[in-house]
C-alpha cells in the first residue's frame, strides 16, 4: 500500500485528486494539506510514501513546502503539481532544487497520475538491493588491495594469491583476485585453473555489465574468483588494450559484487598501475633482501606512492624470502626506505616449489608452514584495520 498526502491551492481540488486516484487500490490517501506549512507539517509527522504538492499553495509556496518536507522526511517522494500552462524549465529547476522527484500538471489523466505515484513510491525499493547494505554499513564497505613490488620474481603473485585465499576463507564468496601479468608462476597456475577468458578478452567489449564480468571470472574450488591475465607475457603498458575508462568500469562492477578485490600488479604498467594504486585502500609492496637493486627500486616505488599522496599507513611493506641467506639485513632496508616492514615472509623454496608443482597455494596445501602462517598474518593485519563488524 502506498501512503499519499495530497494538497490543494483551491477548495475542492484535493477532493478531485482523491477521486482521480480513487480506483487505485494500492494507493491510500493519509492526509490532506491546504497550505504550504501544512504540507511540510503533515509530511514530517506522517512520513507518507508520496506527497503531491501544488506549486502555488497559500502561505508558504509549494516549492518551499517541498524543500522542507523533503528535508523532514527524506523517504517521502515529493511531486510538484503545476497548473497547466505553468510548466517551464524554470519551474522544473525550482522543483529539482526543492528536492522533488517529479513534476506533473494538474490535468494529468488519472491512470497516468497513479502510475507516477507508483513509480516515485518505488524509488525507495533501492533499500532492498544488496548494495544498499554496502553503503549503509561501514563494516561491509568494499576493500581494494594491490599487491605490487619493484621487480619480477619478488613474490607478488605468491603473496597476492595466498592472501586472496586467506580472505576467501574468512569472507566466503566475497573475494576476487585480478591479475595483470601472467609471467613466472601466474595466479591461475598457482591455483591450477584452466586457461580461459580473462582481463584482456573482457577489454574487447564496448560496455561491461556484471554478468559479462562474472562470465570472465574463474572459480577456484576454495570459492575464490579469479580474473586471469593473458598467459603470453601479460599486458604491455602501451598496447592500448587496457584503458583507464575500462579499468574504472571493471573496478566499479567488481566492487559492487565483491567485498575484497585483490590486484596482482607490477608498478611498471604506467598509467594503469598508477590508476589502480589510486583506487586502492591498501597497497602491499613486496620486496626482498637478496639484491641491492631490489632495495633501491623499492625505495623509488615507495617514494612514488608517497608522491601520489597515498597515506603511509595504507602502504604495507612486506619483506619476502626473509632468512639467513639474505646478503642484506633488515636494517639496511630500513635505512633506505625509512620505515619498518609490516610483515616478513620467510624463504621456503621446498614448500613454494611443491605448491607450484601441485597447483595448490601454500595456505591450503601446507597451512602449517612458516610461509603460510606469515601470509595469513598479513591478511589478518589488514582485516584487523577494517571497521569492526560482526563478521570479523
Ligand atoms: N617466500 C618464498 N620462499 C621461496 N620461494 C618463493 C617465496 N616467495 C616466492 N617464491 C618463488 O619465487 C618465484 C617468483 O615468485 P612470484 O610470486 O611469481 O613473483 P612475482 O609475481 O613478483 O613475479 C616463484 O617461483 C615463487 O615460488
Ligand atoms: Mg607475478
Amino acid at each position: 500500500m502506498i501512503s499519499l498526502l495530497i494538497s490543494e491551492n483551491q477548495p475542492g481540488q484535493a477532493q478531485q485528486l482523491a477521486d482521480k486516484l480513487g480506483d487505485s487500490e494500492e494507493i491510500e490517501i493519509v492526509g490532506y494539506a491546504r497550505d504550504g506549512l501544512e504540507v511540510a507539517q503533515i509530511t514530517a509527522q506522517l512520513r507518507p510514501d508520496v506527497a503531491l504538492i501544488h506549486a502555488d499553495l497559500p502561505g508558504m509556496n509549494g516549492f518551499e513546502a517541498c524543500q522542507m518536507a523533503a528535508m523532514a522526511s527524506p523517504e517521502t517522494a515529493c511531486v510538484i503539481l503545476l497548473d497547466s500552462g505553468q510548466e517551464s524549465p524554470e519551474s522544473q529547476r525550482r522543483a529539482m532544487r526543492a528536492g522533488a522527484r517529479a513534476v506533473i500538471v494538474t490535468t494529468t489523466a488519472a491512470d497516468k497520475l497513479a502510475e507516477i505515484v507508483r513509480e516515485v513510491a518505488g524509488l525507495k525499493e533501492c533499500k532492498q538491493q544488496s548494495e544498499y547494505e554496502l553503503i549503509s554499513d561501514p563494516t561491509k564497505m568494499p576493500v581494494t588491495i594491490a599487491v605490487t613490488g619493484a621487480k619480477g620474481g619478488i613474490g607478488k603473485t605468491t603473496i597476492a594469491t595466498n592472501m586472496a585465499v586467506c580472505l576467501q576463507q574468512q569472507f566466503p564468496g566475497q573475494v576476487v583476485l585480478v591479475e595483470f601479468i601472467g609471467q613466472y608462476g601466474d595466479a591461475t597456475l598457482m591455483l591450477d585453473l584452466p586457461q580461459s577468458r580473462g582481463i584482456a578478452e573482457l577489454a574487447s567489449y564496448d560496455e561491461l555489465d556484471p554478468d559479462l564480468v562474472e562470465s570472465h571470472l574463474q572459480r577456484h574450488s576454495c570459492g575464490l574468483k579469479v580474473l586471469a591475465a593473458p598467459r603470453s607475457g601479460g599486458i604491455a603498458p602501451d598496447s592500448g588494450d587496457i584503458t583507464i575508462p575500462y579499468l574504472a568500469d571493471l573496478l566499479g562492477i567488481l566492487r559492487r559484487s565483491y567485498r575484497f578485490v585483490v590486484f596482482d600488479i607490477p608498478p611498471l604498467l604506467e598509467a594503469v598501475s598508477t590508476y589502480i594504486f589510486s583506487r586502492c585502500n591498501y597497497i602491499i609492496v613486496v620486496t626482498y633482501l637478496l639484491d641491492l637493486a631490489a632495495i633501491r627500486d623499492t625505495t623509488t616505488l615507495l617514494a612514488s606512492l608517497t608522491d601520489m599522496k597515498m597515506p603511509p599507513e595504507r602502504v604495507k611493506l612486506v619483506v619476502n624470502r626473509s632468512g639467513n641467506s639474505s646478503p642484506f639485513s633488515l636494517s639496511d632496508l630500513q635505512q633506505a626506505v625509512k620505515r619498518p616492514p609490516a610483515a616478513q615472509i620467510p624463504e621456503d623454496v621446498a614448500t613454494t616449489t611443491g605448491a607450484l608443482n601441485e597447483g595448490v597455494p601454500v595456505v591450503l596445501g601446507a597451512p602449517r608452514s612458516a610461509i603460510a602462517s606469515g601470509i595469513r598474518k598479513l591478511a589478518r593485519t589488514i582485516v584487523a584495520e577494517l571497521p569492526q563488524g560482526a563478521d570479523r
